[in-house]
Order: structure tokens, then C-alpha cells, then sequence
């Protein structure tokens, strides 16, 4: 059975004191009302020390948004998978829209990333998903498909049992517009598919396959209903501890 999971992406918001401010409400509120998924909070990096050192591991996961393609090095700005791990965080968000639209993140930068990831310890939060012109255009299956074969699909299935993924539609991430329950149920069973072809059935049902895209605490219900939705991935529900509450509650 794949695992359950509510993760929060911050994006670049909050300084770090609203950070830990938010952490630490999400840390008591979590105490209170254990929850009955795995929850994730990817932070920017300044926060993930203090953020790492100040939640309840138990209740709580902590994840990177980013880390660099090299190792370590003469890189001004960058930050490694080895550092993002020495925060004691658990995870890095890979293949973002935003990494692949704004940074010019490629399937080779990526595949890069990803297996420096891995060597240092870390689980992949990986995304992929369509623009609007590519899911009008009837295309969202292939995209899928070629942005796993650019960046994963080379790990052996030991090594993919450290990737999650996340199916973020483009058209849906920060828009208001969520795909249809049906919509994110047919592609999530697709994108299994392809797991299944490529590593086998049981690989295929252990993996987790988030849904991301405008995930409120008001559509998370039917969205999780779905057989091939583990959870979800969300941006701006996961800034405030009731609206991210509302949705790790999904799974009750
Ligand atoms: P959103 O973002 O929930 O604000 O649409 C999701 C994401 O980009 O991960």
C-alpha cells in the first residue's frame, strides 16, 4: 500500500520568524490531533535548521523546495543535497513547474539532482505535470510520461522507493482552478501505470502519487477518495496551520 501524505510546499513565502511561527503551530496543533497521513513541510532553506530542530519528527517531516545539480564546490549560491540533509530534513521537492519554467530546470539538470539527492539520503518529492496548452491539446499523458523517463525512470527500484510523486497540473497550481477529482484520477492511475511497466506491479502500488494543484481543505475530501491519489501537495493552503490542518484531516 502506497503511504499517505500531506505535504506543505512554502514556496518563497514567510521570513523566519513567520516560518517558525507556523511551524510551531502546525508542531502543537499536530500534538493535539495526531494525524493519520504523513505530513511534510517544505521550507525554504534558511528555515529548515531551526525548522528541523523545533518540530516533533513523529507528527512532522521536514523537506527542502530545491538543491543544486553539483556536488559541492566554487558554486556562489547554491545549496547541496548534503547540506539540505545535515539540517536533519528528510526530503527535497525536485521538478517543480516553477524550478522547470523560471530556472530553466531540465530533465538532465533534474536527473542530475535527483541522484544527488538519493546518494546523500534524502527522499524526492518529484513533479511533473502539464501547461493548459499541452492538457487542451490532449498531451497530459505524454508529458507525464517523457518528464519520468527524463529524471527517474534510470534508478534501479530500490532507489525509486525513495521517490514520491507529485502530479502537478500547471494550470492549477496557484490559479484557483483544481482539476476535477475524475481528471486527477484518471492521469494518477496512468502515471501508476507507468510505474508498473517500468518497475512492476507491487513498486507501481507502494508508490506514492500526490495530487497538487489549488488542494483546499474543501476538495481534499473527494480528491483522496480517489483509489490512485495518496495525498496532496499543496502551496498556498499549507501557509496557514488551519487551512493546512483542514486538509491533513482528509485522511480522518
Ligand atoms: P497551490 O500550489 O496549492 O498554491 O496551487 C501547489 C504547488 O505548486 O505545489
Amino acid at each position: 500500500m502506497a503511504k499517505k501524505i500531506v505535504a506543505g510546499n512554502w514556496k518563497m513565502n514567510k521570513n523566519l520568524q513567520e516560518g517558525m511561527e507556523l511551524a510551531q503551530g502546525l508542531n502543537e496543533a499536530l500534538a493535539a490531533d495526531k494525524p493519520n497521513c504523513e505530513v511534510i513541510i517544505c521550507t525554504p532553506f534558511i528555515h529548515l535548521a531551526k525548522v528541523s530542530e523545533a518540530v516533533n519528527h513523529e507528527n512532522i517531516k521536514v523537506g527542502a523546495e530545491n538543491c543544486a545539480d553539483k556536488a559541492s564546490g566554487a558554486y556562489t549560491g547554491e545549496v547541496s543535497a548534503e547540506m539540505v540533509k545535515s539540517t536533519g530534513c528528510e526530503y527535497v521537492i525536485l521538478g517543480h513547474s516553477e524550478r522547470r519554467e523560471y530556472y530553466n530546470e531540465t530533465p538532465e539538470i533534474l536527473k542530475e539532482k535527483v541522484d544527488l539527492a538519493l546518494a546523500n539520503g534524502l527522499k524526492i518529492l518529484f513533479c511533473i505535470g502539464e501547461s493548459l496548452a499541452q492538457r487542451e491539446a490532449n498531451e497530459q499523458e505524454a508529458v507525464c510520461k517523457a518528464e519520468l523517463e527524463g529524471s527517474v525512470f534510470h534508478l534501479s527500484a530500490e532507489q525509486f522507493a525513495n521517490i514520491v510523486i507529485a502530479y502537478e497540473p500547471i494550470w492549477a497550481i496557484g490559479t484557483g482552478k483544481t482539476a476535477t477529482a475524475e481528471q486527477a484520477e484518471e492521469i494518477h492511475a496512468y502515471i501508476r501505470s507507468c510505474v508498473a511497466e517500468k518497475y512492476g506491479a507491487e513498486v507501481a502500488a507502494n508508490t506514492s502519487i500526490l495530487y497538487g494543484g489549488s488542494c483546499k481543505a474543501s476538495n481534499a475530501p473527494e480528491l483522496f477518495a480517489k483509489p490512485d491519489i495518496d495525498g496532496g501537495l499543496i502551496g498556498g493552503a499549507s501557509l496557514k496551520v488551519a487551512d493546512f490542518k483542514g486538509i491533513i484531516d482528509a485522511w480522518k
